[in-house]
């Protein structure tokens, strides 16, 4: 039967134990980058359109294409953020702590939205786990936030990621770059697409996101960035290069990195997972010191990054740690009370473990046969079957004052007081 309601397109719906490894991600998350002294900060989805247009740029194809932008019921503008880079900016001007003590170390975990295609790994809601420091114009800024995100990756398993890097230089470098680049490129417009002549026209620099073969042929004798640098951009990323090496994490330069968004000076940086095939970026980031001035702020260096959560968690060898599971089976309807009571001592003396109660009192058979599916699927549901029992409670427990206790993995069994319960499971031998 086909649902009434579906989804919206490129939306997705998660449940255990997919959320679950999740949560733990972003545990782990809050962990690293709060060891590094960030903090959270969470942003409205909703910001004014002018943002975006100001920050990540008018041409740029997010802003151009990209947003989900509608008038309120007053006609003003809104977008749903595209990414939270522009709204962390916007949230410390107003909140005064741009021009306070610095660095300014925060961190996102949330819902972006851009209208692109949808397939796989790439989605019109997705989540992104952001970080931004502010206040370190020197490299040592990219070296903390890359070491930062590096002990995040290898958390989470990643043993052989690298970080692709180059640099873009100042809005004078770019500009020259982009008249260059506009200049090599001309002759041959009449080849290219109205899209890419568009790019040609407002901003050459886009014409690298274009996947278009006539374009990319050009592309690849054109002027590079590294042609524009000026002095003190390249003994900025050379020094970004060797606190990289001290930091033993991995990186090849790619002069064409250029990233989909204005707000860049200097270092730009992703890192590509072989693994999501069509060479999608698990993540994106780098500088942008003029940001907070250009949305009417202080002058106030920063660099950042965002991972697409999504992407990272299709390739992250991760897997949250397995917990124990006890399902506690009462009889009959007279047997729920203790059932409770119990589940409740377990979960008191046993943190990570789930207990289950058979709340419709279903008898032993049903239940025994409900713990067999779920020892069967143990893997994939996140259980350990060597901490799988089930508690039984029926009309001869009732009589004795006792419970009995199953081990789905050994399949041996034991019936003991009730009163002895906790010293068992405290002694650790039970769960
Ligand atoms: P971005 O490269 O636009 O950068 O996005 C960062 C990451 O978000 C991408 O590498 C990708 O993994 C993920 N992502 C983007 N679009 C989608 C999508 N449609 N579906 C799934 N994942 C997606 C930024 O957003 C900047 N704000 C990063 C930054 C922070 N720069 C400095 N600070």
């Amino acid at each position: 039967m086909t649902p009434r309601f579906q989804a919206v397109k490129g939306t997705r719906d998660f449940f255990p134990p997919e959320t679950d490894r999740w949560t733990a991600a972003e545990a782990v998350c809050r962990e690293v980058f709060g060891s590094f002294g960030f903090g959270e900060v969470r942003t409205p989805v909703l910001e004014h359109t002018e943002l975006f247009a100001r920050s990540v740029g008018e041409t740029t194809d997010l802003v151009h294409k990209e947003m989900y932008t509608f008038p309120d019921r007053r006609g003003r503008s809104l977008t749903m953020r595209p990414e939270n880079t522009a709204g962390v900016a916007r949230a410390i001007l107003e909140k005064g702590i741009a021009t306070g003590p610095m660095p300014l170390r925060l961190y996102y975990i949330g819902a972006q939205f851009r209208y692109e295609r949808p397939q796989a790994g790439r989605y019109r809601e997705f989540r992104q786990i952001g970080a931004e420091l502010f206040g370190v114009p020197g490299p040592a800024g990219e070296a903390e936030v890359l070491r930062m995100l590096f002990a995040f990756l290898r958390a989470l398993g990643f043993v052989n990621l690298s970080v692709t890097l180059n640099s873009v230089g100042t809005a004078e470098t770019r500009a020259a770059f982009s008249d260059a680049l506009r200049c090599h490129l001309t002759p041959f417009a009449a080849d290219f697409s109205e899209e890419d002549r568009r790019r040609l026209a407002e901003n050459p620099l886009r014409l690298f996101e274009s996947k278009d073969p006539r374009v990319r042929s050009r592309l690849s004798d054109a002027p590079r960035t590294g042609d524009f640098l000026d002095e003190e951009s390249r003994r900025h990323h050379e020094e970004v290069r060797r606190l990289l090496d001290a930091a033993g994490i991995p990186w090849q330069e790619d002069s064409t990195l250029v990233r989909g968004l204005d707000y860049y000076t200097r270092t730009v940086f992703e890192v590509v997972s072989r693994d999501l095939g069509a060479q999608d970026a698990i993540l994106g980031g780098g500088r942008y010191d003029n940001l907070v001035e250009s949305l009417g702020g202080p002058a106030l260096p920063a660099v950042g990054f965002a991972i697409g959560e999504d992407r990272l968690l299709q390739v992250a060898p991760f897997r949250p740690p397995a917990r124990g599971l006890v399902l506690v089976l009462p009889q009959g309807p007279e047997d729920v009370a203790e059932a409770l009571a119990i589940a409740d001592e377990v979960r008191g003396a046993s943190p990570g473990v789930s207990v289950e109660v058979d709340l419709n009192s279903r008898g032993f058979k049903k239940g025994m046969s409900r713990a067999g599916m779920l020892f069967e699927e143990a893997a994939v549901r996140g259980y350990d079957r060597d901490r799988m029992f089930v508690a039984l409670l029926g009309a001869d427990e009732r009589a004795a004052g006792a419970v009995t206790w199953k081990s789905l993995s050994t399949g041996s069994q034991e019936t003991f007081p009730r009163s002895e319960l906790l010293q068992r499971i405290g002694a650790g031998r039970q769960v």
